[in-house]
């Protein structure tokens, strides 16, 4: 027998039945759909704390147990034994591929790979000293101004195309609004190098010099990548989900989720968290500064620690801690990056055995340590965010192809519970 909900509006003795809806795994959830129409109500869930937007067959999170599942295989053997772009695969067509199809994916997307010259045009139009998110957002949103003939969005070959195309041209972005702003010349993307190999060679080659590729660095970005693609309902992907259910065109969605995922509260934070490390400067100030995390009265707070999910821990950052490890014992000959993974490392020590962080079930996020990454990696801190778009777009993608091919799709409108001024009429300006 199927399980039901019963809710009861007490004031008129009305009841209705709302099914339990049960997944492969996680919480059931109630279908409040009936409400509105046979009570005349509205759920009320300010920041979608406790609501299931939709159905999705992609990204499975426990936030209590600490996994991540992508199409059901765990992120921890993903991170082993994959690579960013066959993860892409699997989130966007739903199983790993074999051979074939995965040369003929990764061709594909190497073959697109390569910015049109108008769109590079844009660049010239931005300031010196720009954020580089707010290029990548722009140029995003500009490519919906080059690829009509092939931006249907209901006809499935021109979704494979645009979401190709994405994969293909963000890399290439994020790496030209890099050089913009340290006024380097730009670097054509190579169809002959690996994706992450293509993406260093673009960021980092310079005209007059040789440039060695460094294996573990290669590694390690494969793994930022891996573990940033994708990451179920959050603020960016809901916020494509919600763009492209009006039916706006994939770049402008992917764009949309893109200046969602600035915000330091999101994907901000690895950016934060480097600017935090440097703040507390030295092991000795950690004591004072978890005082003034902790105090009431005060805004600022713990970065990278934390999650909206997670609150046992995030499996990604037990992964991405072992990288940092053997990134930094291979890569920082000079020890520069050492001192602030060794705050880091302390601040997380004490405030895991510190009750505030323990009560609220604050343990560290992905973010804590993948900026301590790309500094090792050379990547400036206003390029971190730029560095978990691109790995998210793969995310994006996927979740917007699922809802486009959803026969039930509609446009997302919440409601709200209106507090403003009750019904009144208009007053002229010369009796107010
Ligand atoms: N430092 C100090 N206190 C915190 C923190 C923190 N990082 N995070 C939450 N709290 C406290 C908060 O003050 C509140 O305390 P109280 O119950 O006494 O009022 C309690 O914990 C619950 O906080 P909340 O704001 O209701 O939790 P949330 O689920 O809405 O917020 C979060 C999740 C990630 C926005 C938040 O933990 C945060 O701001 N963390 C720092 C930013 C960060 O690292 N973000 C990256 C998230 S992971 C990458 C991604 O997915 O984008």
């Amino acid at each position: 027998m199927s399980k039901t909900v019963t809710i009861t509006d007490n004031a008129s003795g009305k009841s209705i039945e709302c099914q339990v809806m049960e997944g492969t795994h996680g919480h059931p959830v109630v279908d409040t759909r009936a409400l509105s129409k046979e009570l005349g109500m509205f759920t009320f869930d300010p920041a979608f704390v406790t609501t299931a937007s939709c159905e999705s067959a992609i990204t499975f999170i426990d936030g209590e147990k600490g996994i991540l599942l992508h199409r059901g295989y765990p992120i921890d053997q993903l991170a082993e034994n994959s690579s960013y772009l066959e993860v892409c695969y699997l989130l966007i067509n739903g199983e790993l591929p074999t051979k074939t199809e995965m040369d003929s994916f990764v061709f594909s997307i190497g073959r697109l790979s390569l910015l049109h010259e108008g769109l590079l045009n844009f660049f010239n139009g931005f300031r010196h000293d720009a954020h580089p998110m707010a290029m990548l957002a722009g140029v995003v949103a500009g490519m919906s101004s080059h690829y009509h003939e092939e931006m249907d969005i209901y006809n499935p070959e021109h979704r494979n195309m645009c979401a190709i195309r994405l994969l293909g041209k963000m890399p290439t972005i994020a790496a030209k609004s890099f050089r913009y702003l340290l006024g380097r010349p730009y670097v054509y993307p190579r169809h002959d190098l690996g994706y992450v190999e293509n993406f260093f060679n673009m960021m980092f080659h310079l005209p007059n010099r040789e440039m060695a590729m460094n294996p573990t660095a290669v590694k390690a970005l494969e793994i930022m990548l891996i573990l940033h693609a994708d990451h179920e309902q959050n603020a960016s992907t809901s916020t494509v989900r919600l763009a492209g259910s009006s039916q706006a065109n994939p770049y402008a969605c992917i764009a949309a989720g893109i200046t969602t995922l600035w915000g330091p509260a999101h994907g901000g934070a690895n950016e934060a968290v480097i600017n935090m490390l440097q703040e507390i400067g030295d092991v000795k100030n950690i004591g004072p500064y978890i005082d003034r995390v902790k105090d009431k009265n005060n805004p600022t707070r713990l970065m990278g620690f934390g999650h909206r999910v997670y609150k046992n821990f995030d499996p990604r950052a037990k992964i991405i801690r072992g990288v940092c490890h053997q990134l930094l014992g291979e890569l920082d000959a000079t020890g520069d990056q050492q001192p602030m993974f060794e705050i880091a490392m302390e601040l997380e020590r004490i405030a895991l055995e510190d009750q505030y962080f323990i009560e609220r079930k604050l343990y560290p996020n992905v973010d804590f340590y993948s900026g301590i990454i790309l500094s090792a990696l050379g990547i400036p801190t206003n390029m971190f965010t730029v560095m978990f778009a691109v790995a998210r777009t793969a995310g994006w993608i996927a979740q917007w192809k699922e809802m486009m091919e959803d026969p039930s799709l509609k446009i997302g409108r919440p409601r709200q519970l209106y507090v403003g001024a009750a019904k009144r009429d208009y007053v002229a300006m010369d009796q107010r």
